[in-house]
C-alpha cells in the first residue's frame, strides 16, 4: 500500500456529536527501531513483543463546530484532570494526519486519556496513547463513511484490514513506535525481504511460525528510575543521522530480523537470549556513541543486568532482558520458568527498582474497543 491509499474517501454521514473509546497497549521492541527518515520512515526494520497489561483507554468525544475555522479544538483529560502538558504533541500529531481524516477541523475533541502504569514510571506511554488515540479517529472515520451493509464476507474482511492498517499508519506518524501497537502478539514494522506484507508506512502482524517457546512469554518491567527521559527519542533518533556506525547498525538490524524469524520458528531460547540482549547493548551503545552522548543507564541498571547473567550462568534457566532508551530493565522469559524466575527478580532485583516498583507483564493480543 501507498500513502495516497489512505487519503480520504467519500464521507456521506453527518454525524453532529458522539464518542468513541478504545485501549492499546505499549509494546516491547525485541529488534529496536533507533533513527528515521522524514515523515517518520524508519531507518531500520523492528519487531516487538505487544504488551498486555501496560495499556493507555482513550475516550474520544467529538462535536461539530459552529464554525469552521482553520486550526484544530481539542481538549485533553489526563487521568481526570485537564492537562494542558500532551497538547503540543497532539497538535503536532494532527497536522501530520490532516491530510488523511479532513474531518478533523471540523469538530471540537475532548480527549479522555489514562494509562494502566503509572505516568511517571518512565515507560513510554507515547506507543499506547498515540494508538489508542489513532484508533479513536480511524473509528470516526468509519461512521462517517456509509456503511454498506449489503458487502460480502471478502469485502468486510478487505475493509477490517484496511481499519487496521489505517489505524497503524496514523499512530506511526504520532510516535514511531506505536504502529506496532495496534495488534499483537508480535509485530513487524519496516520493509524486509523474508517479512511478506511487511511495510515502512505501518506495522503488520508477523504470521511466521511461532515456537510453542514464546506463547505468553514474560516481560517483568523493572522501574529504576521513574523520572523524566534523559533524551526524547526524537533527539536519539536525530543522533542518527551522520552517526559514524548508522549503516553499519541498520544492517545489522535488517539481518537481526532474518535472524530473529528463524528463532521463533525453532524455538531456541539461548539465541533468543543473545539477540536480544545484544540489540538492547547496541541501542545504547548507539546512544553513548553520538554527538552530543549519552548514559541513559543508571547503575541499578547495570546490577540488574549483573545479576541476571550471574543467574543465568547458575541455573541454566532462561531469563535474558531489553532496554528501551531508558534506565529501566524488561526482564524477558518463558512461560514454563516463570515461577523460578519470578521468585528471584522478587527476592534479588526488586531492591534495585526506584521504591522497590516493577510491573508484571506478558505478551498480548493488541488494542479493543471499549
Ligand atoms: C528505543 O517511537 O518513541 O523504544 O517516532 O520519535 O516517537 P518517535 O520515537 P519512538 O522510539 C522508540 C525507540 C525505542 C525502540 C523501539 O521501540 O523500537
Amino acid at each position: 500500500m501507498k500513502e495516497t491509499q489512505f487519503l480520504p474517501r467519500n464521507y456521506s454521514n453527518n454525524i453532529a456529536c458522539g464518542e468513541v473509546a478504545w485501549s492499546s497497549p505499549s509494546n516491547i521492541a525485541l529488534v529496536k527501531y533507533w533513527g528515521k527518515k522524514k515523515y517518520q520512515i524508519p531507518q531500520n526494520q523492528s519487531i516487538s513483543f505487544t504488551l498486555d497489561a501496560c495499556k493507555t483507554k482513550t475516550k474520544l468525544h467529538f462535536e461539530k463546530k459552529d464554525q469552521n475555522n482553520d486550526g484544530f479544538s481539542f481538549d485533553v483529560i489526563f487521568e481526570g484532570a485537564k492537562n494542558e502538558g500532551f497538547k503540543p504533541k497532539i497538535e503536532t500529531f494532527f497536522k501530520r494526519i490532516d491530510a488523511y481524516l479532513p474531518f478533523l477541523k471540523t469538530y471540537h475533541f475532548t480527549i479522555e486519556t489514562s494509562n494502566t502504569f503509572p505516568h511517571s514510571s518512565g515507560i513510554a506511554s507515547s506507543a499506547s496513547g498515540m494508538s489508542a488515540l489513532a484508533l479513536c479517529l480511524v473509528d470516526l472515520e468509519k461512521q462517517l463513511i456509509a456503511s454498506d451493509a449489503s458487502l460480502e464476507e471478502q469485502d468486510r474482511s478487505v475493509e477490517e484490514d484496511y481499519f487496521v492498517k489505517k489505524a497503524s499508519f496514523l499512530a506511526r506518524l504520532g510516535s514511531g513506535s506505536a504502529c506496532r501497537s495496534i495488534e499483537g502478539d508480535i509485530v513487524v514494522w519496516g520493509e524486509h525481504d523474508e517479512i511478506e506484507g511487511s511495510s515502512d508506512l505501518y506495522g503488520v502482524r508477523y504470521l511466521e511460525e511461532v515456537h510453542e517457546n514464546f506463547k505468553n512469554y514474560h516481560d517483568t518491567i523493572l522501574l529504576v528510575d521513574k523520572g523524566e527521559k534523559q533524551v526524547s527519542s526524537t533527539v536519539g533518533h536525530d543522533l542518527m543521522h551522520g552517526h559514524p556506525f548508522a549503516k553499519e547498525r541498520f544492517g545489522q538490524a535488517e539481518e537481526n530480523i532474518t535472524k530473529i524469524k528463524a528463532i521463533l520458528k525453532s524455538g531456541d531460547l539461548k539465541a533468543f537470549i543473545a539477540l536480544i540482549e545484544s540489540e538492547a547493548l547496541t541501542l545504547h551503545a548507539m546512544m553513548m556513541t553520538s554527538m552530543p552522548y549519552f548514559i541513559l543507564m543508571k547503575p541499578n541498571t547495570l546490577e540488574i543486568i549483573n545479576k541476571i547473567w550471574a543467574f543465568r550462568e547458575e541455573t541454566g534457566l532462561h531469563i535474558g532482558f531489553t532496554l528501551d532508551a531508558g534506565a529501566n530493565v524488561h526482564v524477558l522469559y518463558p512461560e514454563n520458568e516463570a515461577e523460578e524466575i519470578y521468585e528471584f527478580i522478587n527476592t534479588e532485583l526488586v531492591a534495585y527498582c526506584q521504591n522497590g516498583h516493577y510491573i508484571c507483564d506478558r505478551i498480548g493480543f493488541g488494542a479493543c474497543k471499549l
